[in-house]
């Protein structure tokens, strides 16, 4: 079977339908998601959208904030792109009908760490399924968009497929398309465009703890590096400090919103113990929070610390985080009355496929943006709600070059069908489980908030053992979501590992006990690790 768009969108979080409404009254669009077509990173996102929108905010003050909190590794021009645009995209959503929590008939602004202003944008603690909705509502009702869910991309189609030798370094590769699981009929498909965006979002899943839904599988980044893009900083991994800790319980973000309305980080003792590692005490950057509670837990053998809500009058917290409170209340914790049990968890990825200030990857005709795309906006580390931001900018300046491309590219007509000669449907499918469980065991314990040169040889060791027998068995083997979901978590994993055993410096979120901060100022730091 085959499927042909003028433009082909993977994925249907904020980034996907953000670049496909954008793209639609130029061309068909077709958009392939592989779950149904609200699951995504986006539908759980509950902080909200960093703008500036109060008169004694500005943009000089957003964007220096975001410079900080990434170390100043990021991209000025991308920082003052998302920057600038960020009340346009905000008017946007609202046009499209989204509703945000307002406060006397004004927008309710929320503070998150890092912030040295109020700037949060948001619908209650609900915010990514306000945006979800409305967009998915939009795309509903243009002729032109049509979306295929359960749909999993498998394999970015470039002039490999066409038997050409293709390399990471030379100029002259495109994309003509994608080969795509189809999970209700269990065939290869190939659907096949002019310009195609990659918009799969994170890969929170790489790790044990994650606060990232199942989808986060790192697939586009996978694909795009298997198809020979440039992939970068893979090292800044985010861990979001508060991610509740319940035996038992599915893992759920605790929002950077509750330390905003005066949340407090307490250890087992009681303390508040923010104060012993930053002067902006709770509401610091994420990469010092997310330390400074590892640090907690390794002096204290203790698994988690808590957050401490009690002294917040309990009407507000209930009216400004009914999810949370709903959630805590339904595991068992009434948050105005106990205690949270919380621990950090891997949360958003900051590098990914390399774009340039157009989405523009380094294969002709792939664009990408939002989680998956390395667009030089977050530098070492993400400033908090900074990504739905850069996912509702980035895709807005990918689809003007786009079209542009569009206009002149051609829809192939020689794509060879998938081959799957000499593959079995084989019952060994417990070896995919195992081995992503240990793949996501070793990068927690090897890989995650502190690393050293020594964890991270080891961690590349047994990562490269789980990639031979995990190439092994797809070779002979009949292609399953879960197994290409595992090789896309290997891939991931490889390059975050390769990615940080490149950095010789603690910087941001890449923080190595072999070279201690203080040695490595932002000026001497390297811009961009390239894979
Ligand atoms: P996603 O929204 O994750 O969408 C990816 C899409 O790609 C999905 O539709 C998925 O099914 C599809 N897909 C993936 N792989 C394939 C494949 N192989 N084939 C077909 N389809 C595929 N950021 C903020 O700025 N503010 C917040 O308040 C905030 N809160 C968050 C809370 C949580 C719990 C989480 C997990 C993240 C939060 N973030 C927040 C981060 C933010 O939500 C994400 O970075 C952002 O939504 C990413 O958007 P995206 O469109 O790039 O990807
Ligand atoms: C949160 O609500 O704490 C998440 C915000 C973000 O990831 O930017």
């Amino acid at each position: 079977m085959e499927h042909t768009f003028d433009f082909l969108v993977i994925g249907s979080g904020s980034a996907g339908l953000t670049f496909a409404l954008d793209v639609a009254d130029h061309g068909s669009v077709g958009i392939i998601t592989k779950k149904n077509r609200a699951e995504s990173s986006t539908n759980y996102a509950q902080g909200g959208i960093a703008s500036v929108i109060d008169a004694n905010d500005s943009f000089e003050s957003h964007y220096n904030d975001t410079m900080v909190a990434g170390s100043h590794l990021n991209d000025p021009e991308a920082v003052q792109m998302i920057v600038r645009d960020g009340p346009k995209v905000v008017q946007r959503l609202i046009d499209m009908g989204a509703e945000f929590t307002k406060d006397s008939g004004r927008l309710d602004l929320g503070r998150e760490g890092g912030h040295s202003h109020r700037r949060i944008v948001h619908a209650a603690d609900i915010t990514g399924k306000e945006i979800e909705r409305v967009l998915i509502q939009k795309a509903a009702a243009h002729p032109n968009i049509h979306v295929l869910e359960h749909h999993f991309a498998m394999e970015l189609i470039t002039e490999h497929h066409l038997g050409k030798k293709v390399t990471r370094y030379d100029d002259d590769k495109h994309c003509f398309g994608v080969y795509v699981l189809n999970t209700e009929n269990n065939k290869v498909e190939r659907v096949l465009a002019k310009a195609t965006m990659l918009a799969t979002g994170g890969a929170g899943q790489v790790y044990q703890h994650t606060t990232n839904p199942p989808i986060a599988t790192g697939d586009g980044i996978a694909m795009a590096y298997r198809a020979k893009a440039r992939v970068a900083n893979m090292e800044f991994f985010q861990f979001h400090p508060t991610s509740l800790h319940l035996p038992g319980a599915n893992s759920f973000l605790i929002s950077e919103a509750v330390r905003g309305k005066g949340g407090i980080l307490r250890n087992g003792d009681g303390e508040a113990f923010m104060k012993y590692y930053d002067d902006r005490q709770d509401l610091a950057p994420r990469d010092i929070v997310a330390r400074a509670i590892d640090d907690q837990l390794k002096k204290s053998g203790e698994d988690h610390v808590f957050l401490d809500v009690r002294h917040l009058d309990s009407d507000e917290v209930k009216e400004h985080f009914p999810n949370i409170y709903k959630t805590c209340k339904s595991l068992g914790v009434d948050i105005t009355e106990e205690l949270i049990p919380v621990v950090p968890a891997a949360h958003y990825l900051c590098g990914g496929v390399a774009t340039d200030l157009s989405g523009r990857s380094t294969i002709h005709g792939l664009y990408a943006a939002g989680e998956v795309a390395h667009s030089g906006v977050h530098g070492a580390n993400r400033l908090a709600s900074n990504s739905l931001l850069e996912a509702l900018v980035f895709p807005r300046k990918a689809a003007t070059s786009a079209i542009d491309y569009a206009a002149e590219a051609e829809i192939r007509k020689d794509i060879p069908e998938w081959d799957d000669s000499g593959t079995t449907n084989t019952e060994e499918w417990v070896l995919i489980s195992h081995n992503k469980r240990e793949l996501q065991q070793i990068m927690w314990n090897y890989v995650g908030i502190v690393r050293s040169n020594l964890r991270l040889e080891r961690a590349f060791r047994r990562t490269k053992l789980l990639y031979q027998e995990t190439e092994s068995f797809y070779e002979r083997t009949k292609v399953s979501v879960p197994l290409c979901e595992l090789r896309n978590l290997i891939a991931n994993a490889y390059l975050i590992i390769k990615s940080a055993a490149q950095r010789k410096q603690s910087i941001g979120l890449h923080y190595s006990t072999d070279y201690p901060p203080e040695e490595t100022s932002h000026r001497d730091a390297e811009k961009i690790t390239m894979v």
